[in-house]
């Protein structure tokens, strides 16, 4: 199934599998808006219910909860919680959305909007796609055919032609974002073997297609050794697919000056660790380890979809981590593209080789900033958990422009010092530096530190998703497996340095 976003009115409200309405919680009842239809699809529907009833159903003061009134005919209603406040949080509205479409399974639906309860007509809209999308995602193999749709039908005194417009470009928006990164997020679905390096080149050539601002390659093993690309090599050398390199650039107005941003995702299409071998245990979600480079590649194609007044220079690295008889050994040196080498003592803290090359060919676009996406330590993961992301950044504008837009995308940032003194921890005997610090001390930190080294001195923002990158069961409107997690951030900074 796949879900599509539009608006609508309420004289189609008969024709939807589910309709949505959203009732606010006071001390001894919920309430929906005076201006909801008394009767839905033959259901009527009381405006306010009591408290007691409304437990027992499940529908509480916690935004989204709900419950479903059903039918004898073809329409169902679903009452969601608002909460005991205004709406205020944007995040809300998606978890709403997400409540609607979750109650709908795979049939249409529909929300009802009451005009009063939105003071940004065109955020609330953006809110309502994303989260609707976001939650309709399931990972199938092959074309999504059915389609289903999500409607948001406002009501109350007066929608402007203003209001009404505003609305529906939102809606508009928040398709855009939430399938691109329904896109990603199928990308790290699929199994390993199936998505290896040169299949996920093909599929992120063949998404920008339609894109006429984004020019892109996938450049071959050759071109990759041509180019000096070390660290993707090295990592690349223990397994029999060869590795890929995407490169992607977006100019909507090559006669503007507009600000320029380069992105690099760390594509480990499957972590083994390599010679470092994993425990199968640790190996059970590392087809996971390609969440940047899907990343990357979303904001790519949401922004070019946005026509958002930016430049964009993407970097994808793919390869394989596995343990082949070719494979980089621990105390192996490798030369980076920018001529740098790192003494690899630990097979399995690949992530940072391949970005090292990824960073030096951004640094070589001269962009304004550099962000980063990886799923890069386990580290991230015991100080942060899975619903946080860590960001590390040399920069304190662009530090804060990314959590104001975390603000914004409802994805939990916290800012991790990139601390000087723990240099020391990379210091190698016989190169540059080593892939790893001090065991069990600081390493999403060391990592950050290590990447640093490859940036120039450029602004530069690094996201450790290792934990975020995953979900381990349905949460709002996050579904099971992969999340593509800071996706919405990076395309809301984005949107935020437009000219
Ligand atoms: N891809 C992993 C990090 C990871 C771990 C992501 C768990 C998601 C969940 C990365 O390549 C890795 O293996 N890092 C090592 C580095 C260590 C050897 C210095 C780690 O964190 O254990
Ligand atoms: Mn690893
Ligand atoms: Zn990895």
């Amino acid at each position: 199934m796949r879900r599509t976003v539009r608006i609508g009115t309420p004289n189609e409200l008969d024709s939807f599998a589910l309709v949505a309405v959203v009732a606010r919680a006071s001390d001894d009842q919920f309430t929906v808006s005076s201006f909801t239809p008394s009767v839905i699809g033959g259901v009527a529907l009381p405006q306010s219910y009591g408290i007691e009833w409304a437990k027992r159903q499940g529908l509480s003061s916690t935004v989204a909860s709900s419950t479903v009134l059903r039918s004898f005919a073809t329409t169902d209603v679903t009452l969601v919680s608002g909460g005991d406040a205004l709406l205020n949080s944007i995040d809300e509205w998606r978890r709403i959305a997400a409540s609607a479409v979750r109650s709908a399974g795979n049939r249409s639906a529909a929300l009802i909007l009451a005009t009063a309860d939105v003071t940004d007509a065109h955020s609330v809209g953006r809110a309502l796609g994303e989260g609707a999308l976001l939650a309709s995602y399931e990972f199938s193999d092959g074309p999504n055919d059915e389609l289903s749709e999500f409607v948001v039908i406002p009501v109350g005194t007066l929608p402007t032609v203003e209001f009404h417009d505003a609305l529906d470009a939102g809606c508009r928006e928040g398709a855009i974002v939430g399938d691109a990164v329904n896109w990603a997020k199928k990308l790290v679905d699929t199994p390993p073997g199936q998505m290896t390096p040169k299949e996920l080149a093909k599929r992120a050539l063949r998404q920008m297609e339609t894109h006429s601002t984004v020019s892109i390659a996938s450049w071959a093993e050759s071109k990759i050794e041509d180019e000096r690309l070390g660290g993707l090599l090295g990592v690349s050398r223990g397994s029999a697919q060869a590795p890929r390199l995407v490169y992607a650039t977006y100019d909507p107005d090559p006669s503007a000056e507009l600000v320029h941003v380069a992105l690099v995702g760390k594509g480990i299409t499957f972590d083994s660790g390599g010679l470092s071998l994993k425990s199968g245990e640790g190996m059970m979600t590392m087809k996971t380890d390609m969440s940047g480079a899907a990343v990357v590649l979303a904001v790519l194609s949401a922004v070019a979809q946005l026509e958002l007044r930016v430049k964009l220079t993407v970097i994808a690295p793919l390869t394989e981590n596995l343990p082949g008889h070719r494979a980089i050994m621990p105390g192996d040196v490798l030369t980076i593209r920018n001529g740098k080498t790192i003494e690899v003592l630990n097979t399995d803290a690949e992530g940072r080789l391949v970005l090292a090359d990824g960073l030096s060919l951004a640094v070589e676009a001269s962009p304004d900033a550099i962000i980063d996406v990886a799923t890069l330590t386990g580290a991230q993961v015991v100080a942060l958990g899975d619903e946080v992301a860590a960001i590390f950044s040399s920069d304190d504008d662009l530090a804060a422009a990314l959590m104001a837009a975390s603000d914004v995308s409802g994805e939990a940032l916290c800012r991790l010092p990139l601390f000087d003194n723990y240099e020391a921890h990379i210091e190698s005997d016989v190169a540059d530096m080593k892939n790893i610090g001090k065991p069990g001390k600081a390493g999403s930190i060391a990592a950050a530190l290590l990447l640093r080294r490859f940036t120039d001195g450029l602004p530069w923002a690094h996201f450790d998703i290792a934990g975020p990158g995953r979900c381990d069961a349905v949460r709002g409107y996050y579904t099971k497996g992969a999340t593509a997690f800071s996706a919405r951030t990076i395309i809301e900074y984005l949107r935020s340095m437009q000219l």
